[in-house]
């Protein structure tokens, strides 16, 4: 397994849209994309992955960020592709961001929930972490599980668990919906808008020609060290106790509540 490893942009990444609006510096620990009204930018991971804990920190576009969405998310490719999404809605200044998340598997979703954070997201770097073992997926900001999405294949219910993913990140306009609705436009006098990254870990089994990155280190170590944990990890009492007060305070939309949308009944995995 490729362990714990600081990250490099410059090694990790590569900067796939946007010409210059995506620039890395400080010797591969910092990136940031920017968007105007020409273009947005974006950036990929070189690997794939086949299960791991992808740490980012980010600070995302201040002031008025309105219509603007920063993405950070895992997906494999193709019509029956899998996703584990974050993605972050900008607002007028002063008022909150949305963390929107989704997770789709075989090429469907509509499992989104969101989120307003506790604190506000654009005048620090903060820690947004997708850990995505064969049991669970567990979104994380700040180390404080926001949603948890479990494997309920045993209803039925698809788990991404056979395409390999890579970790994509862009700044794009979507003032079409993206704030109240679509209510309110991106004020292109503020631009270009910025968001940073540093940070970047992941503890990660990559994928390649078919081989899992992972799969050699288990069978020649039995001891697990520190830094696999996520590999089996489950909520403990205290996560789970987090993981509830985020939903009790935080949490703006659920699909699991939303009985308009699914009048023959909710998606299995809703019902725990
Ligand atoms: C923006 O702020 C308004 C007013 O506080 C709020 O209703 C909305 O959920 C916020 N976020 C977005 C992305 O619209």
């Amino acid at each position: 397994m490729k362990g714990a490893q600081a990250g490099d942009f410059y090694r990790d990444f590569d900067l796939t849209w946007g010409g210059q609006r995506a620039k890395i510096s400080e010797g591969g620990q910092f990136l940031t994309l920017s968007l105007d009204k020409y273009s947005g930018s974006g950036f990929q991971s070189k690997n794939e992955y086949l299960f791991g804990r992808i740490d980012m920190q980010l600070k995302l576009v201040p002031g008025n960020s309105a219509g603007t969405v920063t993405t950070y998310y895992l997906s494999s490719q193709g019509p029956t592709h899998d996703e584990i999404d974050f993605e972050f809605l900008g607002n007028l200044s002063g008022n909150p961001y949305i963390v929107h998340t989704n997770v789709f598997t075989e090429g469907k979703g509509n499992r989104e929930q969101q989120f307003y954070l506790w604190f506000d997201p654009t005048k620090a770097f903060h820690a947004y972490s997708i850990l995505w073992n064969p049991q669970r997926i567990l979104f994380l900001v700040d180390n404080v599980p926001i949603r948890e999405f479990v494997n309920r294949e045993s209803m039925g219910v698809p788990f991404p668990n056979k395409q390999a993913m890579r970790i994509y990140s862009s700044l794009w306009n979507a003032d079409d919906w993206a704030t109240m609705g679509g209510r309110v436009k991106t004020d292109w006098n503020q631009a270009p808008f910025t968001a940073s990254y540093r940070n970047f870990n992941a503890n990660a089994c990559a994928w390649s020609a078919g081989k899992s990155s992972c799969a050699s280190t288990t069978s020649t170590s039995s001891t697990n060290s520190g830094s696999n944990t996520w590999q089996t990890q489950a909520l403990d009492a205290s996560g789970r106790q987090r993981l509830e007060w985020v939903q009790k305070n935080f949490m703006i939309y659920n699909y699991c509540t939303d009985l308009k949308r699914f009048p023959q009944g909710l998606p299995p995995e809703c019902k725990n």
